[in-house]
């Protein structure tokens, strides 16, 4: 590798965001963290940290008074998780249930429809509250059907994967998939309040479990120095889901999504950095019609072809590229890269939405801990990219397919 190419212009930094040390303001308050997020409709807290859904009846009073509560989940996530969600909520009773297939597959516009009748039939009305329980796809279709019923009903998000909790239940991007592609009708609509339990991850699959810290890894390396030092440092406790070590890296992550997305809520800039890996991950879920690669695991790959690309274009020194790679390695196995031409990669990333003026962007890290978005950069250093990405997890004796 070699860092000749002239440089692609930068657009947005990390440094635009003030500085990720001032941290978003954040309480700590009998063990349990309160981050407040701004939004286009209003402040609302993250309460997380290992017991917070014990508090939740008290959280949901201060939001207000509500005609009833509609619960969504799914029958997977409800066997794993309902009995601690009920008991937290002191909900035995006064409260309707509905849960929808939470398969990649079901988040579609049927389901939105099946939901909303469910709720319709219920009785829901303009004071109900409806409470997500799940993952990223039950927090995003019951997010696009609060937004949307009766044109718009309070929401609470009670997540519970990994992904979920440090990414996909703040910000408040909700929506559902078309034949045509991912996420594609959808809305912006922040939830009331999130309560962010970490002992809702217990029974959660390995694979999930792992491909979640992708998403934090992913917070050390656009924002925070520190952060990726201590997943460097505590990784083995991290993967055996040692409490002490997720009371750091969840409320951290947690602190740098709402950072971001409180000052760009839109994705106007800023909000971008929050892609680092994704460019190459969505091609990678897009080429494999997402039946290979769970998401993070796409956007663990990404990362690597990222810190590569930043090599590429003169932007990231090696020792930097070289600790990315190592941390990454150590999720674990990842799905085979796919055996397609690079240039079948490229034209993937060319139908990404997020792609402007035919233009492909890129989040790189010019240090870890620092992020900026280019465009231009040169379609050779992607080619080599592409070329040698598929080899820095073989490398390593883990498996290809
Ligand atoms: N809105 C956003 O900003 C945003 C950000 C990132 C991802 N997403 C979306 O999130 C989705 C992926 O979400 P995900 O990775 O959370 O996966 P998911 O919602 O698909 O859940 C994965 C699996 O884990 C199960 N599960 C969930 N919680 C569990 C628990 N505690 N114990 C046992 N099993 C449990 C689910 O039933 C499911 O089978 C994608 O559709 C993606 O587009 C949205
Ligand atoms: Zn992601």
């Amino acid at each position: 590798m070699k860092a000749q190419q002239p440089r692609a212009q930068p657009h947005v930094t990390g440094k635009q965001c003030a500085t990720f040390k001032s941290l978003q303001r954040t309480v700590w308050r009998m063990g349990k963290k309160r981050i407040l997020v701004n939004s286009s409709a209003g402040r609302y807290d993250i309460v997380c940290g290992a017991g917070a859904l014990r508090h939740a009846a008290r959280e949901i009073r201060r939001l207000g008074k509500f005609s009833r509560i509609h619960l969504i989940s799914s029958p997977k996530v409800w066997r794993a998780v309902g009995k601690a969600v009920l008991s937290g909520l002191g909900l035995e009773n006064a409260h309707a249930k509905h849960l929808m297939n939470d398969a990649e597959s079901a988040k579609n516009l049927r389901n939105v429809e099946g939901l909303s009748r469910s709720l319709v039939r219920a009785g829901i009305d303009r004071h109900s509250l409806i409470i997500a329980v799940g993952g990223g796809v039950v927090g995003d279709v019951a997010g696009f059907v609060a937004s949307a019923c009766l044109r718009g009903v309070a929401l609470v998000q009670v997540p519970t994967t990994l992904i979920a909790q440090v990414d996909s239940a703040v910000g408040g991007k909700t929506g559902v998939n078309l034949p045509e592609g991912k996420n594609l009708v959808g809305t912006f609509y922040p939830a009331r309040l999130v309560l962010v339990d970490s002992a809702m991850l217990k029974p959660l699959p390995e694979r999930q479990y792992r491909g979640g810290l992708a998403e934090v890894i992913k917070y050390g390396i656009i924002a925070d120095a520190k952060l990726f030092a201590f997943l460097e440092k505590n990784f083995d406790a991290i993967l055996g889901r040692d409490p002490a070590a997720l009371a750091y890296i969840i409320p951290r992550s947690l602190e740098i999504k709402a950072h971001v997305v409180s000052r760009d809520e839109r994705e106007s800039g800023l909000r971008e950095i929050l892609n680092f890996g994704h460019t190459f991950g969505h091609a990678l879920e897009t080429i494999t019609n997402y039946r290979t690669y769970q998401h993070g695991e796409a956007v663990a790959w990404g990362m690597i072809a990222a810190a590569l690309l930043g090599h590429e274009i003169g932007l990231t020194a090696a020792d930097e590229v070289s600790r990315i790679i190592s941390l990454v390695r150590r999720m674990g196995p990842l799905p085979a890269w796919p055996r397609v031409p690079p240039k079948e990669l490229i034209s993937a990333m060319y139908s990404d939405k997020k792609t402007r003026a035919g233009k492909l962007r890129f989040v790189l890290a010019p240090r870890i801990g620092k992020a900026e978005s280019r465009d231009g950069v040169p379609l050779e250093a992607l080619e080599r990219v592409l070329h040698f990405a598929p080899h820095f997890v073989t490398a390593s004796g883990k498996r290809r397919g």
